[in-house]
């Protein structure tokens, strides 16, 4: 099969698994964290596009939140793929690449290949911005947190989970975790867009 039809059926895969998600890794999450990590790709002319594209758009099909079961994916993935015909070392590759994506915290950024960083960045890209601002609220929604707590100062940890703390606890910080120079300065401007609204938004209480 050639690589064309392979990424074809992934993106195809993905759908068929994902598209009823509103855990915040629905299809058109997929859809732009690979739309991104392409975009990287061609400025930064580093990895292999074929294993990017294949990775991007599988990446979040076992995500735990989903399955409650971390092991899942490296049964499901590996199975689909093994019946596209693709090699074996191609399939170890691919799991590779996405087991690190979601287990980032553990891995040393030496160790990352830059299939893996790149689809690292466009994910973290996707969680800034006016989309991520509008994933935010909705992942909020969905547990039951509340937008905000007139007690809970940026920054501090506390019983309360409220939408805004996740900016200050996690996607604020998110501008300097980027790998890739092309992903810095997407997220130096979805930065911006964040603390415009953060600022719009103590205005207005
Ligand atoms: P990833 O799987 O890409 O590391 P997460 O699962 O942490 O991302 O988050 C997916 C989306 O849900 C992001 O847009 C993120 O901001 C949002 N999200 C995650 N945790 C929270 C939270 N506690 N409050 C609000 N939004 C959250
Ligand atoms: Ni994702």
């Amino acid at each position: 099969m050639n690589e064309q039809v392979i990424v074809e059926k992934c993106k195809n895969f993905a759908l068929e698994i994902l598209q009823n998600d509103s855990s915040g890794h629905d299809f058109l999450h997929v859809t732009r964290v690979v739309k991104l990590a392409k975009h990287i790709y061609q400025n930064e002319q580093k990895g292999n596009l074929f294993l990017i594209e294949v990775a991007a758009w599988l990446h979040d099909v076992g995500d735990k939140k989903l399955h409650n079961d971390i092991e899942m994916h490296n049964e499901i993935i590996p199975d689909f793929l093994k019946e596209l015909s693709v090699s074996e070392s191609k399939i170890d590759q691919i799991m590779e690449i996405i087991n690190n994506i979601s287990f980032s915290k553990n891995t040393a950024i030496e160790k990352l290949n830059w299939e893996t960083k790149i689809i690292q960045d466009a994910d973290k890209l996707d969680a800034m911005g006016a989309i991520g601002i509008a994933r935010t609220f909705a992942f909020g929604g969905k547990t039951g947190n509340l937008l905000y707590h007139p007690k809970i100062k940026p920054f501090t940890s506390s019983e309360i989970k409220t939408t805004i703390n996740h900016f200050y606890e996690k996607l604020l910080l998110l501008k300097d975790k980027m790998h890739t120079n092309t992903a810095k300065g997407i997220a130096e401007k979805r930065h911006h867009i964040m603390e415009n609204f953060l600022e719009d938004f103590f205005n207005e209480l």
